[in-house]
């Protein structure tokens, strides 16, 4: 079985992205063989800084292995270290709906909120459904945000399929059972996020202690007294599946056991099961991120790995696409 996903180097690395990302990649490793990917490709279709671009994505390399990848035993690399997926994207742009990618939430939230819309932010989803399908992948790790575009991948491969000949595995997502969507603890009605949420209800993964508890003695709660999940209760719901994940237990199992209690009582533990759980990745993340050279060896492992297991499908892709190859 083949294993990928896809994880963008800018903006702070927070809770959701522990969730329904890191979490996630550490567990599903143990599945088969497993591409992990700083996406640094799609980083550039929004607004950055290319200096905050170099670091974070060493950053984000080095909270890769301190949550848990082995890069022995999992391919982790970057995106641009692997030209294929830029040619990747180009060819499927073919196969590609233009209607469907207007439809498109994440596009559409993003463009909302900006003057300048680059041409990047639109066909952002094509470079993913490269990603992924470059390495005949069965399953991709994500949470609930990049459902639609895993489901533009899955049709992209079809497309390609009936159009060129079979070439593509359509890959299924696979999503946290709790917690495939962290919402921000001040506003819990939308996604926890860096660039979307707010900042005292977002968690970072690198906070110090006492500002993860105090952003927990914080978080909006709803009306009534009962500690249970609910439409009506996105505060209590969301906190419950926190510490439920930062406890490995079941929510049903955190609500019977605070059946009594106050939203404080369980503000204060959702913010120290956090703080225990956070603080072995934060030790561990400093110590790897302190030596760069070996980082830089890491990543350039992981990327000659990355090229070996793409090259034959772009291949089949540009032969079955009727482009003249040289042998
Ligand atoms: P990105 O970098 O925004 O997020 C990385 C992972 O974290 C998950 N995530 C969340 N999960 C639960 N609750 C939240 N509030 C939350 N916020 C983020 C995301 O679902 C994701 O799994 N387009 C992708 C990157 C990508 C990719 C790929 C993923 C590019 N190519 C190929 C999979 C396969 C993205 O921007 O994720």
């Amino acid at each position: 079985m083949k294993i990928f996903s896809g994880i963008q180097p800018t903006g702070d690395k927070h809770l959701g992205n522990y969730i329904g990302g890191f979490r996630q990649y550490a567990a599903t490793q143990e599945l088969g063989e497993a591409f992990f990917c700083i996406v640094d490709l799609h980083s550039i279709t929004v607004e950055y800084d290319p200096r905050d671009l170099h670091d974070r994505t060493l950053d984000l390399f080095a909270m890769l292995i301190a949550t848990g990848l082995d890069p022995d035993r999992s391919t982790v690399f970057a995106q641009s270290h692997v030209t294929a997926h830029a040619e990747a994207s180009w060819l499927l742009s073919a196969v590609t709906s233009f209607g469907q990618l207007g439809r498109m939430t994440q596009f559409k939230d993003k463009a909302e909120k900006r003057e300048f819309v680059s041409a990047g932010l639109f066909t952002y989803p094509v470079l993913m459904a490269g990603d992924i399908l470059l390495y005949r992948t069965d399953r991709v790790p994500i949470g609930d945000d990049q459902r639609q575009h895993l489901e533009l991948a899955r049709d992209v491969a079809e497309r390609f399929n009936a159009r060129f000949g079979e070439t593509f595995v359509v890959p299924e997502g696979i999503y946290p059972e709790v917690g495939a969507r962290i919402m921000d603890l001040q506003e819990p009605t939308r996604k926890m996020s860096t660039t979307g949420g707010t900042e005292q209800g977002t968690v970072k993964l690198l906070e110090e202690p006492d500002v993860i508890r105090k952003k927990f003695r914080s978080a909006v709660t709803d009306s009534g007294r009962e500690i249970r999940r609910g439409d009506d209760k996105p505060g209590v719901s969301n906190l419950v599946d926190i510490l439920a994940v930062a406890t490995q237990r079941t929510p049903g199992e955190i609500e019977v056991a605070y059946d009594g209690a106050g939203y404080g009582d369980l503000k204060r533990d959702v913010g120290e099961a956090v703080v225990e759980l956070l603080a072995p990745v934060r030790q561990r993340y400093l110590e790897l991120r302190a030596d760069e050279p070996e980082l830089l060896r890491l990543l350039s492992v992981g990327a000659e790995k990355a090229r070996a297991a793409s090259a034959p499908t772009l291949e089949a892709m540009y032969d079955r696409m009727g482009f003249v190859r040289l042998g």
